[in-house]
């Protein structure tokens, strides 16, 4: 786990950035992405596998970098300057662009073959990594394991992007432009810029996520496509906000955010009654489930039999209304400030508008569902938020850093000293 943290970067100046750069077409980018750094003022150690050098040179690396490249584990000299276990103290950060799937799985599975994954293993910096590859390596379950192991360990993940890729397909797998992985080191990096003292520090934020199942029979339910990232990405920017977090989940499989406490739910109502106990001393409550509207009238006991239903080409299931979990909260006697969260397929802005004024919320953030490569499942998010006097809307983006943004957005609106003082005036 890493003992230097990012948001301890308030800016990328003075700071030891350690670059990574491995086997994919995308390293290309990579001195751009040097040349970036170096424009915030960074020091970067550029250090390449061998493969890297197949599609980028040393000497393009130098020259950008102003530094020697360091590509191997077994160079004298360059050990006697700087050895490896000192220049994995020197990182600030380390940040692989592009990272190859080859990579990915050396460093799920803890590999220490080269100068790279041994830095990797033998520094105490963060880790943040922008993978690039064909969609189909990207999708494999092999990799998605991979990556799941990296996040669950602390690794950040930018990216991929999503779009035409160099070997002629379309998908997931392009690395993140150079700009928006400066841009996205800089809101992960640095949640305290600008925002002085954090307002939500020491605050009870409860955050519910994920998709609700209502059980039909012991082995059938409704549901819905909610992956729950989009909830864990904020429940982890609230904490890096200095909140106390709350996250209740329906079945969502993702590791529990470092930091958070996890309360695992099944149904709506159990969403529901988990919500209820957590609402006496929470300061801040946003609804990002999708939490089923209806669940079966009854539950049969055991598998309902196609025998059962032989000779209907027809059958009916009765459902009632589930709780609204999101209403109750703004209805509730010690109300927090509530915030909801709508997934739309139409008339976006129109629908979450009526919603908000509906259920009296304090804030709603919206996303069009329907659009390509955001929304359910995707590691990517586009947004809208609004509050009974605007709206923003923020553009396709990591749900990690859309995250932030939003959270400090909303730590911004209600809890900054002109809004509070502002709510005092209100209430006379
Ligand atoms: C032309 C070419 C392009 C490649 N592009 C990628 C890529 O974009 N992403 C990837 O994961 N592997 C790519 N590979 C495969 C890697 O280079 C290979 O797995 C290599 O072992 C990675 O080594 P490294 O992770 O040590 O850099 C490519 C291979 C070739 C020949």
């Amino acid at each position: 786990m890493p003992s230097k943290i990012l948001r301890d970067f308030v800016n990328l100046e003075s700071k030891n950035v350690l670059l990574g750069v491995t086997g994919g077409i995308a390293a290309y980018k990579s001195p751009e992405l040097v040349r970036l750094l170096r424009g915030e003022k960074a020091s970067v150690q550029v250090v390449t596998t061998a493969s890297a050098k197949q599609f980028v040179t040393n000497t393009t690396l130098q020259s950008v970098s102003g530094r020697p490249v360091r590509d191997n584990l077994w160079d004298s000299s360059a050990e006697a300057a700087m050895g490896h276990i000192e220049l994995a103290r020197w990182a600030d950060l380390i940040l692989i662009a592009p990272a190859t799937a080859n990579l990915l799985s050396d460093l799920a599975t803890g590999r220490a073959g080269s100068l790279l994954t041994t830095l990797c293993l033998a520094s105490e910096a963060p880790i943040v990594i922008a993978p690039a590859m064909n969609r189909v390596m990207w999708e494999h379950l092999a990799t998605q394991e991979n990556i799941k192991k990296l996040k669950k360990r602390g690794t950040i993940i930018l990216g991929p992007d999503d779009g035409e890729q160099a070997c002629g397909e379309i998908g997931p797998g392009r690395m993140r432009e150079p700009e928006a992985i400066l841009s996205d080191l800089k809101i992960l990096g640095s949640p305290k810029t600008g925002a002085g003292p954090q307002k939500l520090e020491g605050k009870k934020v409860v955050i519910t996520a994920g998709p609700t199942r209502e059980p039909i029979d012991p082995v059938r339910y409704i549901s819905n496509h909610s992956s729950g990232k989009q909830g864990y990405e904020l429940a982890t920017a609230a904490k890096d906000l200095g909140a106390n977090v709350i996250l209740i989940s329906g079945p969502a499989n993702l590791p529990a955010p470092i930091g958070v406490k996890l309360i695992n739910v099944i149904t709506a109502q159990e969403m529901c009654a988990e919500v209820e106990k957590q609402l006496h001393d929470c300061d801040v409550f946003i609804g990002v489930a999708a939490v089923a509207d209806y669940r079966p009238s009854t539950v049969s006991p055991k598998k309902i039999k196609k025998d059962a239903t032989r000779n209907k080409s027809e059958i009916s299931l009765t459902l009632e209304e589930n709780p609204d979990i999101i209403a109750y909260v703004a209805k509730s006697a010690h109300r927090p400030l509530t915030i909801g969260f709508a997934a739309e397929t139409d008339s976006a802005e129109e629908n979450a508008l009526k919603k908000l004024k509906e259920k009296k919320l304090d804030a709603i953030i919206v996303n069009d569902v329907t659009a390509n490569g955001v929304g359910f499942d995707s590691d990517e998010n586009a947004a809208t938020l609004i509050w009974t006097e605007g709206k923003t809307h923020y553009e396709k983006q990591s749900k990690a850093s859309l995250s932030i943004t939003i959270m400090r957005k909303i730590e911004k609106l209600f809890f900054s000293e002109t809004a509070l003082s502002a709510t005092k005036q209100k209430m006379g």
